[in-house]
């Protein structure tokens, strides 16, 4: 939950820990032969949770952004450009799981969780600058 004295890039880095771990689960259910139904479930959290994110990305902390800093927003633009593909990707690992086809799943799993981490990290690089909203502190109207 957000709080004072919170900053974007914590609130991104924290989402970001979340989806790793997620990664992790799929990645180890996959290598240890989990059941059908097991898989199914950890890619379907994966996914959602992925779709949330870049929702999130998208509509809410990219939006404000660009509002505060024109020129970061700027350089996001590249990140929220590769939000599509991300998405395609991970809807297209979950239908290979649907497909029962987990072989298939791995490879694409693991090159995701890559370009995934890149991604990550180089949002966190540019937000990291950016300090917690300011809350009154400054206004000199009264
Ligand atoms: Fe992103
Ligand atoms: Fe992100």
């Amino acid at each position: 939950m957000a709080g004072r004295g919170e900053t974007i890039g914590r609130l991104v880095g924290r989402a970001h820990r979340r989806l790793d771990a997620l990664f992790v689960e799929l990645r180890d259910a996959l290598a240890e032969g989990e059941e059908h139904r097991s898989l199914l479930a950890c890619a379907a959290r994966l996914r959602e949770a992925m779709e949330e994110h870049l929702d999130q990305e998208d509509e809410l902390f990219w939006p404000a952004v660009r509002a505060l800093d024109p020129e970061m927003g700027r350089r996001l633009r590249g990140f929220a450009e590769e939000h599509p593909g991300l998405r395609a990707r991970i809807v297209e690992i979950h239908a290979k799981l649907s497909d029962g086809a987990p072989a298939d799943a791995l490879p694409a799993l693991d090159a995701l969780a890559e370009d995934f981490a890149a991604h990550e990290a180089g949002e966190e690089a540019l937000v990291a600058v950016i300090g917690p909203p300011r809350r009154g502190g400054d206004d000199t109207s009264r």
